[in-house]
């Protein structure tokens, strides 16, 4: 479709973790996972990337109100996210491996429920300033 522009709103939120997979004996989760495997978790500052791409609104200009998409990432992901112990207080993994990639996977799910079908979703997710992920895979 002609015209499409991106938008983006970057985000921030602290959230510690364990990468472990309870199949596994000691010895494998700690030459898989190293540090991430630490029993007594540890934490990551994430920096989070939300990009919607679509056709600006006639009316607005807007492809969507950057003001609405911050205050959807704040009310579904930092409220959810920010300040947790990922494996220990939330639902989403509980049984799923809190790594970057599952970490973006979860976070597109929930805003995708959100958001128009009209406008395409694109989750960047910074584990650390050098590690990252992108979901979907371009
Ligand atoms: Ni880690």
């Amino acid at each position: 479709m002609a015209n499409k522009v991106a938008v983006f709103r970057k985000e921030h939120f602290n959230a510690a973790h364990r990468l472990h997979n309870p199949l596994w004996d000691e010895a494998t989760n700690d030459k898989v996972f190293g540090k991430c495997n630490n029993p007594h978790y540890h934490g990551h500052n994430y920096e989070l990337i939300v990009k919607l791409t679509g056709v600006p609104d006639p009316a607005t200009g807007y492809v969507y109100d950057l003001k609405l998409l911050s205050d959807l990432v704040r009310d579904e992901i930092l409220e959810r996210f920010d300040h947790r112990n990922l494996n220990l207080d939330t639902v989403e993994f509980k049984d799923l491996n809190p790594t970057a990639e599952n970490i973006a996977v979860v976070i597109y799910d929930i805003l995708r429920e959100k958001i128009a079908k009209e406008l395409d979703l694109h989750i960047r997710l910074y584990e650390t300033e050098r590690n990252f992920v992108e979901y979907p895979a371009i």
